[in-house]
């Protein structure tokens, strides 16, 4: 009986279901809470398919890390250890941070060392989420299952009737999708051909018969889902990527796409004894210009899920828990985003496709701005406390999740109209669709840094990976002496350091000087010495912000700050 039931299951290996299909218990991550949060990054082998384990990658546990709760106003420090053969970064989705704690592709982690990022946590309440950001291998990491959830909480949401008991009415589903070998493994593929709940597949639980809170992320490499439940229920949806909506808004569909998240509220009063499944109704989706409308019968893009309804969780309502909520607010909150009359400019951002570019790319890549990412190059010196409209126009056949790190910003304009209700609040990943033009407007408020950039790009990690990314730092343009693309040939780890700070240069490059100097200009330290990879003791210097100048044999500067502990 067991063995035929295996096989049944193992037949039955795709999110569509049919009504003999075994469900299993979906996985609610662990939560760490205070101020001091340790991260270890490990290969993991996980049981999901019947036979050989899969091959894996997380953040403490075996898929998927722990959901860390932070509290606005609270300093947060991270130790983030990574026990991994493999280069690194993680980066604090949706974080308002400074630029050197972001965990994109310039703050790498080289294998079994550790970085250990602080900084005021300064968002409004509403689900983040952290995953590695390293430049050309953010899907092949993304894709073993490295990343988690950040909830932060602050006093206004906290004194709305909302469910918030974790795991029980208050329950967060990161939605993505893989493809598995004959083997068991892993396909490095942007579409998988199962659905994976919270790294579940066939995911159900059991919730009570009250206003359940789903805290949704898409985590996927690539698909949208067009989210819906199996009677066609109308659900409330409570926050945006970066917080709470002014009113929960109604909806039977809600389309998510890579990188943003929703709450939503739904209401389940009264059904104990019933059952219902969340969906993805992407059948409904066009079948070009939405990830996961496609219907590709070969090729690279081929998937079992492309346009086709399929099932997300399988909901088994029972007992109410007592003290649950069992109406739906109405009014959250009373959002105040920047009047678009407030704008020091507008930049214009492009999305195209690159067929035509000299031979870098494959037939499928896009890019912004008519140029592909060069971690040397900064797109944009955004100055500091500025209010700026970015203006993305896709030119391309294929809508695109356009993210921004360091800011929420508001969306003024989708194809010239207002964006829907479910999008008037604080955001930081916006749908472009193919053919149309979508304005935001951003405060780039805090943390100057003219040597440590942010990224900004589409998240889809396929387009990201293959150059769909651009950078730009918050302050004044740098001076001559502060060159990007001379800087980039050093990586600096770690940083902050609270010891040693180890520098590693590009092939052939000799280092035979190194100066440390203070926030001030004081030489505080120099070591001669002959090496591309070197370490310097900074211990004795000190708390504070510091410039590492190193000089190679041709007398070319390299120049990067950090900060010690
Ligand atoms: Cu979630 Cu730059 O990424
Ligand atoms: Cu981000
Ligand atoms: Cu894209």
């Amino acid at each position: 009986m067991m063995s035929k039931l295996r096989t049944l299951s193992a037949l039955l290996c795709f999110g569509a279901l049919t009504a003999s299909a075994q469900y299993n218990t979906l996985r609610i991550p662990d939560t760490l809470s205070g101020t001091t949060f340790n991260l270890t990054a490990r290969d993991t082998f996980l049981n999901i398919m019947p036979g050989t384990p899969t091959i894996a990658g997380s953040f403490n546990s075996d898929f998927w890390g722990p959901t860390l709760i932070w509290n606005k106003g609270d300093i947060v420090h991270i130790n983030v250890d990574n026990q991994t053969a493999d280069t690194t970064t993680v980066h604090w989705h949706g974080m308002h941070l400074p630029a050197i704690m972001d965990g994109g592709p310039h703050q790498t982690i080289p294998p079994y060392t550790s970085w250990h990022p602080y900084w005021k946590v300064d968002n409004n309440a509403a689900t983040f989420w952290y995953h590695p950001h390293l430049d050309m291998k953010a899907e092949e990491q993304m894709n073993m299952g490295f990343g988690g959830f950040i909830i932060v909480r602050d006093s206004a949401e906290s004194a709305l009737p909302l469910p918030r008991k974790y795991g029980v009415d208050d329950i967060p589903l990161a939605l993505t999708d893989r493809r598995f070998d004959a083997s068991n493994q892993f396909v490095i593929a942007p579409y998988g051909d199962s659905m994976l709940t919270n790294g579940v597949l066939r995911a159900q639980y059991s919730v009570p018969a009250q206003v359940l809170r789903f805290r949704i992320l898409d985590a996927a490499i690539e698909r949208s889902y067009n989210i819906g439940f199996s009677d066609n229920r109308t659900f409330y949806v409570i926050t945006t990527d970066g917080g709470l909506l002014d009113t929960s808004v109604a909806l039977t569909r809600l389309l998510i796409h890579a990188g943003e998240r929703y709450e939503i509220l739904v209401n389940c009063t009264g059904q104990s004894g019933t059952t219902v499944n969340m969906m993805a109704y992407n059948s409904t989706l066009p079948t070009g210009g939405v990830a996961g409308g496609e219907n590709f019968t070969g090729g690279p893009f081929a998937n079992y899920l492309g346009h086709r309804d399929f099932n997300i969780l399988h909901l088994v309502i029972g007992a109410a828990t007592g003290t649950g909520v069992t109406t739906v607010p109405h009014s959250l909150g009373a959002n105040v985003f920047p009047a678009a009359s407030t704008a020091a400019l507008t930049r214009n951002i492009s999305i195209s496709d690159s067929t035509g570019l000299p031979g870098i790319l494959g037939p499928n890549a896009f890019i912004l701005n008519h140029r592909l990412f060069n971690i040397g190059y900064i797109d944009y010196h955004v100055p500091l406390d500025n209010t700026e409209i970015w203006s993305i126009t896709n030119s391309g056949a294929f809508g695109h999740p356009f993210h921004i790190h360091d800011v929420e910003f508001y969306v003024l304009s989708v194809n010239g109209a207002p964006a829907p209700a479910y999008q008037q609040g604080w955001k930081d990943v916006i749908f472009v669709p193919s053919h149309q033009n979508v304005q935001f407007i951003a405060r780039f408020a805090d943390y100057a840094d003219s040597l440590h950039p942010y990224m900004f790009h589409c998240h889809i990690a396929l387009h990201e990976d293959e150059g769909m990314m651009g950078q730009f730092v918050v302050g004044n343009a740098p001076s001559g002496i502060m060159n990007i693309a001379q800087n980039s040939k050093m990586k600096l780890f770690p940083n902050p350091t609270k010891g040693m700070l180890h520098f590693e240069m590009e092939q052939g490059i000799t280092i035979v000087h190194a100066a440390i100097i203070n926030i001030r200009g004081i030489l505080q330290k120099e070591v001669d010495l002959h090496t591309g990879n070197g370490a310097i003791d900074v211990a004795s210097l000190g708390y504070g912000q510091y410039f590492i100048r190193l000089t190679d044999e041709e007398g070319r500067t390299y120049i990067k700050s950090y900060l010690a502990e």
